[in-house]
């Protein structure tokens, strides 16, 4: 029978609220000014006071997964991937204000000149998944590597949710960074260089990717839990395995199960299951097709009239694909709601508040990568965007 592979636990509820403290109690990211309420009712006049008053100083980037009310704001859209280009390629705007969670503005900052400021409007807007692997729990497991004399053919592919510390490790060591738009070229680039993947933070995309895309079994594939002594696995699972998965999800996709698709497929007829690769293996398997936030949007984008989608990713991308597209049947793939809490920390408030700050000369909420971090991270994410 061939092999299968399921969570070993189910993902608590409670993960997905983060574990990030209120910004506006922090010490030393305090609010200049105050943070205006979420009901005032002024909040989309004042943006584009803000937002004309800046002019071409200002560039927004928004991530699919961000609410509406910020998503209309925003000077181009796209996914994780494809922010990374468009924030290098606007070289001229001094403030870079980055509508999506810290990973993503990390990479911004280290992509763009040293004259411009990435500032993300909410420091509380992390990533559970990124937060999954610690620097120094990869360099713990990059010792044993080490110790086995087995570092040297191995290739760290890290995925863009990830610390710029991580993607610097990922530099250093001959490494590149992907996102769910590459992951597959990064692999097979990966294979070129070195016998062995070290695929961090999420096990589902760098098994999904293995498995479904690179044609290498389940059993070539071992997890790292960087909890465990030797991640939890013997000498000769670590030597024999071709791709070594760090023990890290996303506790949105995560959640998606092959429950869900078997209900919709009974419930709609006629409906196809389109699914984020972060998803578990078990649901990617089964679906009918499986992409990047962009590539979703273009395959749903791409189907004719009439079409019927259950689709497993973000809720907010999810709505706004069913309220731009009503020729369309487009559902979530779970009947429970489930936004990413930490994306949705950035709301109208929060995007007023770092626009008016700047139009009053204070720079705010600034995302800054360290010197000595940004030489190989940036090496990792240029070896990314060469692929
Ligand atoms: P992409 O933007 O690469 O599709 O990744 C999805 C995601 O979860 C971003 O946090
Ligand atoms: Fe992180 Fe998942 Fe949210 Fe993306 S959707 S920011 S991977 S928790």
């Amino acid at each position: 029978m061939a092999p299968t592979w399921t969570e070993p636990s189910p993902t608590p509820l409670l993960h997905l609220l983060g574990n990030y403290s209120d910004p506006d109690t922090e010490k030393g990211v305090e609010c200049p000014g105050e943070l205006p309420k979420a009901s005032a009712p002024d909040l989309v006049e004042r943006a584009l006071v803000a937002k004309e008053k800046l002019g071409d100083r200002l560039f927004i980037l928004g991530h699919h997964y961000q609410r509406d009310e910020v998503i209309q704001f925003a000077d181009t859209t796209g996914d994780s991937f494809k922010l990374a280009k468009d924030a290098a390629a606007r070289p001229n705007a001094d403030y870079i204000v980055f509508c999506g969670v810290h990973f993503m503005a990390e990479s911004a900052d280290i992509l763009t000149t040293d004259l411009q400021n990435v500032i993300l409007p909410d420091l509380a807007a992390g990533c559970s998944m990124a937060d999954m692997a610690e620097i120094s729990q990869v360099e713990t497991c990059w010792s044993v590597l080490e110790d086995l004399g087995i570092a040297k053919t191995t290739v760290p592919v890290v995925y863009m949710n990830s610390t710029a510390a991580i993607k610097g490790f990922t530099g250093k060591n001959g490494g590149t960074i992907c996102t769910s738009s590459n992951a597959k070229r990064a692999m097979e680039w990966a294979f070129t260089q070195g016998e062995k993947i070290l695929f961090l933070p999420d096990q589902h995309l760098g098994r999904n990717t293995a498995v479904l895309s690179m044609g290498l079994s389940l059993t070539d594939c071992v997890v790292w839990n960087p909890w465990k002594l030797m991640g939890g696995l013997t000498e000769s699972e670590i030597r024999d395995a071709k791709v070594i998965l760090w023990r890290g999800h996303c506790s949105v996709h995560g959640r998606f199960s092959a429950q869900n698709v078997a209900d919709v497929r009974e419930r709609v007829p006629g409906v196809q299951v389109l699914v984020h690769p972060e998803c578990q293996h078990e649901v990617v398997s089964i679906a009918d097709v499986v992409g990047s936030t962009e590539k979703i949007i273009q395959t749903v984008a791409n189907s004719p009239a009439g079409s019927k989608w259950a689709i497993g990713t973000e809720l907010n991308l999810v709505q706004r694909l069913s309220r731009t597209m009503p020729d369309k049947e487009i559902l979530f793939l779970d009947k429970t709601v489930c936004y990413c809490s930490t994306m949705n920390r950035i709301d109208l408030p929060h995007l007023v508040w770092a626009m008016e700050s700047l139009v009053q000369g204070q720079l705010v909420n600034q995302i800054v990568v360290p010197e000595d971090v940004r030489k190989y991270s940036k090496l990792a994410l240029e070896r990314m965007l060469a692929l």
